[in-house]
C-alpha cells in the first residue's frame, strides 16, 4: 500500500523524468559511466524523495547496477555530481586527469628526493658525487614508481592512496619537497652562495609547499563507499555479501560505525571499547530480533539461506543508522514465503523515516511497495511517476514490460501466487498419454513419428 503521506507530498508532480521532487535526499546531475565503448549509465537529472520507497526498474542491463555503484562509491563516474542531504558529494568534474598530473608530479618529487637522501648519504662529503647518485636513484625510481601509479586508471581501488582526505596533506607534502628539490637544483646549479644559497630554498619550498596544499583541495578524490555509508548512504548487493565464516552476530557487528576498537592504539586498551562493544551487541541483536534471526543469532552467516541472507544485509545496513538505504533487488532468489515479510520490512523502513531506493522486476511488488517508480532503460531514466501511472505509460511497456506486460498486471499477490491452474486449458484427453503410446484415432500419426 502506498502511505497516505508519501502520495500526498508527490501529489501533482509531473510524471517526466529528472521532475523536481519536494523535498530531494538524493539529487544527481549528468551522471554518466562508460565501459569501452558502451555507455552504461547516463542521467541527466533525477531527484529521489526523501522519506519514500522509490522503485527503480528497467530491463536487464539498463544501468540500474551501475547507477547504485555509481551512487554509494563502488564505482566512480566519469562526469557528473551527486548532491545528498543538500551536500555535494561528487568528485569535481574533470578531476581525474588533473589527479593523475598531480599524482605524477608527487612521483617525481619523491623520486628526486629519495635520491637526494640516498645519493647525499653515500656520496660521504662529496656532494657533487651525492647529487649525481641521487638524480640516478630518483630517475629510476621515477620511471618504476610512476609506471605502478599511473597507468592504472583511476577508482577505488588503484588510487586510493592519493584519494579522499589523504590528498590535501600528500599534495602538501609532494609541494614542500619538489620546492626543496628545485630550489636546490636552482642554487646548485647557478652556483649561488651566501645568503641566497639560504633563502632561495627557503621561498622555494614554503611557496610550492602552499601550491601543493591548495592543489590537494582542488584536486578531491572520490568518496569511498565507507565515507558515504558514514554520511548515510548504504546499500546491499543484488548477489548478497556476508562474512560466511563469521557467526550472524559479528556481521551484524561489522555494520556499526565509529569503533572505538578499530584503532589499535585504543583497541589495546580493554576498558576503552567495552561498553561501546556491549551497545552494539545490543543494537544488533534488536535487529536481529526484528528481521526475525535471532535464532541464528550465533550460526555461521554461511548457514543462512538466500533469503536470510537477504535478511542479514538489509539489518547488517541499519547497523550504520543510514537515511538512505539502496536496495538491488533484494527479492531476487528469494523463497516466496519470504517476500512478503521482507516487503514488510522495507515498508517498515519508511515508516522509521528512512529513504529507500530498491531496484525490482516484478510490477506487482512495485505496485505494492513503492511510492514513486523510475524507469531506466539503456543508461537513460525513461520515464518516472507513481506505479499506477508507469503501469499504464506505454514508453515503459515497450522498453520494459513487452510482452510480459499483460501477465505481469494480471498476477495478484493474493497469497496464492501466481496466476496457475484455472486459467490454463485442461488439456484434452486426445493429446495426454505421455507414458502410454498405444495411440488412439488421430494420434497414430504422431505415435508413428516416436516410433521411427
Ligand atoms: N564492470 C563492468 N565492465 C563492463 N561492462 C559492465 C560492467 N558493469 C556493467 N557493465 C555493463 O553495463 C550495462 C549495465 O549493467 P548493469 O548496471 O549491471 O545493469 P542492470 O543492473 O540494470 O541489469 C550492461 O550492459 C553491463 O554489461
Ligand atoms: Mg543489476
Amino acid at each position: 500500500m502506498m502511505s497516505d503521506r508519501a502520495t500526498a507530498s508527490l501529489d501533482g508532480l509531473a510524471e517526466q523524468p529528472g521532475v523536481p521532487k519536494p523535498d530531494p535526499i538524493l539529487t544527481v546531475s549528468n551522471v554518466s559511466r562508460s565501459f569501452g565503448g558502451l555507455k552504461a549509465v547516463d542521467v541527466e537529472h533525477l531527484e529521489i524523495q526523501r522519506g519514500m520507497i522509490t522503485a527503480l526498474i528497467g530491463p536487464n542491463g539498463a544501468g540500474k547496477t551501475t547507477f547504485f555503484n555509481l551512487m554509494t562509491g563502488f564505482d566512480q563516474a566519469d562526469t557528473g555530481e551527486r548532491v545528498f542531504n543538500g551536500e555535494r558529494l561528487s568528485r569535481r568534474a574533470g578531476s581525474a586527469p588533473a589527479r593523475r598530473a598531480v599524482a605524477s608530479a608527487g612521483v617525481v618529487t619523491v623520486a628526486l628526493l629519495g635520491g637526494l637522501v640516498v645519493g647525499g648519504a653515500v656520496g660521504q662529503g662529496n656532494v657533487r658525487l651525492g647529487q649525481i647518485l641521487g638524480f640516478v636513484v630518483g630517475l629510476t625510481l621515477l620511471f618504476f614508481g610512476n609506471r605502478m601509479l599511473l597507468t592504472s586508471p583511476p577508482g577505488p581501488r588503484s588510487n586510493a592512496f592519493l584519494d579522499g582526505r589523504a590528498a590535501r596533506p600528500l599534495y602538501g607534502i609532494a609541494g614542500l619537497a619538489t620546492g626543496l628539490v628545485v630550489s636546490e637544483i636552482a642554487v646548485w646549479a647557478t652556483h649561488l652562495d651566501g645568503r641566497w644559497s639560504t633563502l632561495l630554498p627557503f621561498f622555494g619550498t614554503v611557496s610550492s609547499g602552499i601550491l601543493g596544499f591548495a592543489l590537494g583541495s582542488y584536486v578531491q578524490g572520490p568518496y569511498s563507499p565507507h565515507e558515504l555509508a558514514q554520511h548515510g548512504m548504504v546499500r546491499t548487493f543484488q548477489l548478497t555479501k556476508s562474512l560466511t565464516k563469521l557467526p550472524v552476530i559479528q556481521n551484524m557487528a561489522l555494520g556499526a560505525k565509529g569503533q572505538v576498537g578499530e584503532r589499535l592504539s585504543r583497541g589495546l586498551i580493554h576498558p576503552l571499547w567495552t561498553d561501546q562493544e556491549a551497545s552494539i551487541e545490543e543494537r544488533a541483536d534488536e535487529l536481529l530480533k526484528r528481521f526475525k534471526l535471532d535464532h541464528m543469532r550465533n550460526e555461521f552467516a554461511g548457514t543462512l539461506s538466500g533469503g536470510q541472507r537477504k535478511l542479514l544485509e538489509m539489518a547488517r545496513a541499519l547497523m550504520t543508522d543510514p537515511t538512505l538505504v539502496m536496495l538491488d533487488e533484494p527479492m531476487a532468489g528469494v523463497n516466496p514465503a519470504l517476500t512478503q515479510s521482507l516487503l514488510e520490512h522495507i515498508q517498515g523502513l519508511r515508516d522509521d523515516g528512512l529513504t529507500v531506493v530498491f531496484v525490482e522486476h516484478d510490477m506487482d511488488v512495485v505496485s505494492e511497495i513503492s511510492d514513486w517508480v523510475v524507469v531506466m532503460a539503456e543508461g537513460r531514466i525513461i520515464a518516472e511517476g507513481p506505479p499506477v501511472a508507469i503501469g499504464r505509460n506505454q514508453q515503459v511497456i515497450d522498453a520494459y514490460l513487452g510482452s510480459d506486460h499483460e501477465s505481469n498486471l494480471v498476477r495478484t499477490v493474493d497469497g496464492t501466487g501466481t496466476r496457475d491452474a484455472p486459467t490454463r486449458e485442461a488439456p484434452t484427453g486426445d493429446v495426454t498419454t505421455s507414458d502410454d503410446t498405444t495411440g488412439k484415432g488421430s494420434d497414430g500419426a504422431s505415435n508413428s513419428d516416436g516410433g521411427v
